[in-house]
């Protein structure tokens, strides 16, 4: 496999030595939300607006029309959308969070709950935020780094069941399944899966949603997993996963190429209604969004390149490449590997820090400071503090290796993988941290560490 694409334009990186970037993570209160990223040599730290863009969108970059309403980008962007996702309403918004943030303000609140297969941060908290409460139900293989399943993100549908029945009526505005499961280790969901949820969703009157940021590489899972489904189109395996939803949130900075942009789509015309009014008010006019008309015209061409298959397969072929060349080294690793990103389990390769010393963070600060690499922890700081303000430990301590789209080649990688072999040489070494400062919420954002000794 090689990168179906040449290089067309680049960008420097900058190379640091060990002292310098000892100093700049104690400056950063051990955080790597708050380095300087021309301090970063390969930032993994997120696959979500860091991917490269193709000629094509520059080219619709170029054309994008800024008319206030009614653009032909908007309408680019619609008819794209509508191809693979063909909801009735599309409300475009600045990135996924903001579609969340409508949705739930809409739908959620007091007394409410949303189950989800894993609720990504950002969801999780938008949902609370309305005072609703977000409920995961992923199956058991889903919590489980080292279990080998080819559809880790499902739905546990009996739970899912069990904890519809015990509801009292319209106390779920919705459920919500995540393709794929990031926080779960960016596994997938299988069509059969969805359906099942679909059927639970209907048998209690309750509308499901999509959010669907990681749609495409979701998809070509179940292309190359699910039987029956091998040979099918990826645009076409998406649009029957559109079919068994009724509406979806989307981050166009993942799948879709792009690197701003998301929307809210949805088909039920009353609640688009009261979407749209709050979208006027906190984003922008229905035909933008949160978006200027170039914007819409990357995102327009970028899902088109999203389901192209000699492009998904060097992505989901390339993540692993990194997961295995890890894996060889000695470090845990989440399996089977994610199509955005690997994640390595850092409660395994560090048992001797405990959960609430937060061995992701360790591990995370020890690979910036040995070689320049930005992950991110996924575990306890991300997931650990309840809206009450008590900690309690989650169920895995992850750091996640996001792979941006199209950016980086195979040496890049492979430098990766020999930093993280001399990390877990020593990884008896490391120590844990102590949160010296946090905000109420999301966390993991702006919190300052100290080290234990
Ligand atoms: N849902 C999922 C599954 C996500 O992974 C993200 C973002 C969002 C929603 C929110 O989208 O960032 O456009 O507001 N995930 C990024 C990440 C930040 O690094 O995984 P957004």
């Amino acid at each position: 496999m090689i990168e179906p694409f040449r290089i067309h334009s680049v960008e420097p990186l900058r190379l640091t030595t060990v002292e310098e970037r000892q100093r700049a993570i104690r400056e950063a209160g051990y955080n790597l939300f708050n380095l300087h990223a021309a301090d970063v040599l390969i930032d993994f730290l997120t696959d979500s607006g860091t991917g490269a863009m193709s000629r094509d969108q520059w080219a619709g970059i170029q054309r994008g029309d800024e008319s206030y309403a009614g653009s032909p980008s908007w309408f680019a962007f619609l008819a794209a959308v509508q191809e693979l996702f063909p909801f009735r309403h599309v409300i475009p918004t600045h990135q996924g969070r903001a579609a969340e943030k409508i949705l739930f303000s809409v739908i959620g609140g007091p007394g409410k709950a949303i189950p989800n297969n894993t609720h990504f941060d950002t969801t999780r908290a938008n949902v609370e935020f309305t005072g609703a409460e977000a409920i995961d139900l992923v199956v058991p293989e889903g919590r489980e780094p080292a279990a080998l399943h080819p559809f880790k993100g499902n739905m546990d549908l009996a739970a899912l069941d069990a904890f519809l029945a015990a509801r009292e009526t319209g106390t779920v505005p919705a459920v919500m399944v995540t393709i794929t499961n990031n926080s779960g280790g960016g596994q997938p969901v299988s069509l059969e899966n969805l359906r099942g949820v679909r059927a639970l969703c209907d048998r209690y009157g309750i509308p499901l949603y999509l959010d669907a940021c990681r749609f495409a590489e979701n998809a070509w899972f179940i292309r190359e997993r699910e039987p029956g489904q091998e040979g099918r189109a990826v645009a076409d395996i998406v649009r029957e996963l559109a079919s068994l939803a009724d509406g979806m949130t989307m981050s166009a900075k993942k799948d879709p190429l792009a690197n701003i942009g998301g929307w809210l789509a949805l088909d039920d015309d009353e609640l688009a209604e009261r979407c749209r009014n709050v979208l006027i008010l906190t984003e922008g006019f229905p035909t933008y969004g949160g978006l200027a008309g170039r914007d819409l015209e990357a995102i327009a061409q970028g899902l088109r390149e999203a389901v192209d298959h000699d492009y998904l397969r060097y992505r989901v072929r390339s993540t692993a490449y990194l997961g295995e060349g890890l894996a060889r080294s000695g470090l845990p690793m989440v399996q089977p590997y994610g199509g955005h990103a690997v994640y390595v389990d850092a409660r395994a390769l560090l048992p001797h820090i405990p959960p609430l010393e937060y061995p992701g963070q360790a591990l995370a600060v020890a690979l910036y400071e040995t070689g320049g690499i930005r992950g991110c922890e996924i575990g306890t700081v991300m997931f650990g503090r309840r809206p009450d303000g008590s900690e309690e430990p989650a169920a895995m301590d992850l750091v996640r290796l996001a792979v941006p789209r199209r950016t980086y080649t195979q040496s890049h990688v492979d430098y990766v993988v020999e930093v993280c072999a001399a990390v877990a040489a020593r990884a008896g070494e490391l120590r844990g941290f102590r949160i010296a400062s946090q905000p109420p919420v999301l966390r993991h954002f702006t919190a300052r560490f100290e080290p234990l000794s």
